[in-house]
């Protein structure tokens, strides 16, 4: 039983389709936490410039997107039902939308912007005001806060990463490659390494997982553990 009376912020930063998220929300269920997926922010913004036609190639009608950004009001909510975290775009639920290998080609080319992590930042800090929250993303210990109790940087081998992220896509029935994919993974860690504004990087008080070997199980007892270090 968990008896932490401290409201801790965790934060869980890393690569592409290292299974951030899945972590996350099992951790958030188990302890009663709040799970907050900045990456989906990043996925609706993409959805949105996709939609509105200001990505044409490796370029973005960066003009267009600050006049229209404050248009585009992002929220979540857990669906009893399907047991799952969904995300909403101006109140349209676009949770499988923002998953498409369409919207990954395209978001790391958003999450250049300044303006758009500037706003991103604000809303992530405005959500987790109460405390008791696991966040995942790329610069959650990095930027988003510094002074989280606990960070988490996680990585795996580029192929186990590439494998996990095909399965769940083929489970949802998407029509995909794994080199596709593959392909995706490696360009996503190489921009969201190499950005100017918040790259990702392993903040120095952070601890790095490695899960290419590990079970769900495994690494959500890992996290536990760590987490006992600093209650
Ligand atoms: O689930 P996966 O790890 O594949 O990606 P994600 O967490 O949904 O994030 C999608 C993309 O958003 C990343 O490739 C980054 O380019 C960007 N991102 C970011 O820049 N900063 C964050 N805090 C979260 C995501």
């Amino acid at each position: 039983m968990n008896t932490t009376k401290r409201k801790l912020i965790i934060a869980v930063d890393g690569h592409s389709s290292c299974g951030k998220s899945t972590v996350a929300k099992d951790l958030a269920k188990k302890i009663n936490y709040t799970y907050i997926d900045s990456g989906a922010m990043y996925r609706v913004i993409t959805l949105f410039a996709m939609r509105h036609n200001l990505i044409d190639g490796d370029k973005l009608d960066e003009n267009k997107l600050a006049h229209l950004i404050n248009d585009i009001n992002i929220t979540f909510s857990y669906n009893d039902e399907l047991k799952r975290h969904e995300t909403f775009m101006n109140g349209e639920l676009v949770e499988d939308e923002i998953r498409s290998l369409d919207v990954s080609n395209n978001v790391s080319l958003i999450a250049t912007i300044k303006f758009v992590r500037e706003k991103m930042v604000t809303l992530q800090r405005k959500l987790s005001e109460a405390g008791a929250v696991i966040m995942d993303g790329r610069d959650i210990g990095t930027v988003v806060f510094p002074n989280a109790d606990l960070k988490i940087f996680m990585t795996a081998d580029v192929e186990v990463r590439a494998i996990r992220r095909y399965k769940e896509l083929k489970d949802k029935g998407d029509d995909i490659s794994l080199d596709a994919i593959r392909e995706n993974v490696k360009k996503r860690d190489f921009i969201d390494e190499n950005r100017d504004e918040s790259p990702l990087r392993k903040a120095d008080d952070a601890i790095v997982l490695n899960n290419s070997h590990m079970t769900k199980e495994e690494q959500l007892e890992w996290i536990v553990a760590r987490m006992a270090e600093v209650e």
